[in-house]
């Protein structure tokens, strides 16, 4: 028998790309059915990068998205992390007990520091553990890009109960999918997907048109060695090997098969196209219709906040004696 495990993840209110997907929502959606998940759409984690117009449209709209994907409100709670202050007064608390060397080691502040330099920047793995130590998950569904993320909280974890000498908090664990848990830029095979880099054309959304895609995957990049027979023969062509997982992930195939079956880039382009228009399409055609229906998404978020809310007071109301008595 599976035991039932608490699950946490979130994703920043944005345009989902296909990095997203196979990297956090597909698994999302297989572990809903076993276990007790709480999604966040952190739109306070945002803020610390401008992407879009409206926050609380952006927030709908990926809302809409993550029920598009499969994720059922009748099994998980889909919830917006301003909903719930008690983020934001455990991220205050957390901070007290945060070492600043911990802060100063973290990838993603080193690397965007010079672009969006902010307190906001510094304290984000803080927000992050206050996300994953409120709900007491075990398990947190990542893309590889998050592991550092996650390796903080547990550190942080385990340091505030040391001070508090019991198992305040759950120590959480990092869970991350088999296949494609970094999809990588369609215009560099060595850089992963992202909502933020510059070039469109380097990922594909959850919502773009036939046309985008067809337009998107002609152009990406690829090389000009010979056509690889094994997968030994990919070691070194990044952009290939991309290409090439997505298809064999899409098709449900091992890669030794796709490479037997596609035999030409020109193949491998119009089978990508396609598959990606047949996984894509039914997933679109939901999320346009949820778009319209604008009620049902309002109150699945309307109940998924008043449940957060309700698991995170009980659970902030056991730890802050800790800190405040
Ligand atoms: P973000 O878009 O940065 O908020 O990421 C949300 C989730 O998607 C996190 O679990 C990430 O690890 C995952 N993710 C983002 N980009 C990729 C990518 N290129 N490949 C795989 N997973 C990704
Ligand atoms: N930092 C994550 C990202 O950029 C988003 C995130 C915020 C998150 N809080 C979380 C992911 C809690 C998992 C659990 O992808």
């Amino acid at each position: 028998m599976t035991v039932t495990k608490r699950i946490l993840s979130g994703i920043q209110p944005s345009p989902l790309h296909i990095g997203n997907y196979f990297g956090a929502i597909h698994q999302w959606v297989s572990l809903q059915k076993e276990n007790e998940c709480f999604f966040c759409i952190v739109d306070l984690h945002s803020l610390t990068a401008n992407y879009h117009t409206s926050l609380a449209q952006a927030s709908f709209e990926t809302a809409a998205m993550y029920l598009a994907c499969g994720i059922d409100p009748k099994q998980s709670t889909l919830f917006i992390q301003s909903s719930v202050p008690y983020h934001t007064q455990l991220l205050w608390l957390l901070a007290t007990k945060t070492p600043l060397g911990w802060l100063n080691r973290m990838t993603q502040f080193k690397d965007n520091k010079a672009k969006d330099e902010s307190l906001g920047l510094y304290t984000y793995p803080v927000l992050m553990a206050a996300d994953i130590l409120l709900y007491d998950a075990h398990l947190v569904p990542v893309g590889e890009d998050q592991k550092q993320h996650i390796e903080f909280t547990r550190d942080l974890a385990l340091r505030v109960n040391g001070l508090a000498e019991k198992d305040l908090f759950v120590i959480p664990e990092p869970m991350m999918g088999k296949s494609n848990t970094r999809v990588m830029s369609l215009k560099d095979g060595t850089a992963k997907m992202s909502k933020s880099d510059p070039s469109e054309l380097s990922r594909l959304l959850m919502t773009d048109t036939r046309d985008a895609i067809v337009r998107k995957i002609k152009g990406a990049k690829t090389d000009s060695e010979p056509w690889p027979n094994t997968p030994s023969d990919l070691v070194g062509r990044p952009e290939m090997t991309n290409l090439l997982s997505l298809l064999s992930v899409l098709k449900n195939q091992s890669m030794t098969e796709i490479l037997q079956t596609v035999q030409s880039c020109k193949n491998l382009k119009e089978m990508l196209m396609e598959e990606m228009f047949l996984f894509l399409n039914p997933i679109q055609a939901k999320y346009h219709d949820l778009i319209r229906d604008r009620s049902f998404v309002l109150d699945v978020l309307n109940q998924g906040n008043t449940y957060a809310q309700e698991v995170a007071y009980g659970t902030f109301d056991r730890i802050q004696h800790f800190f405040m008595d």
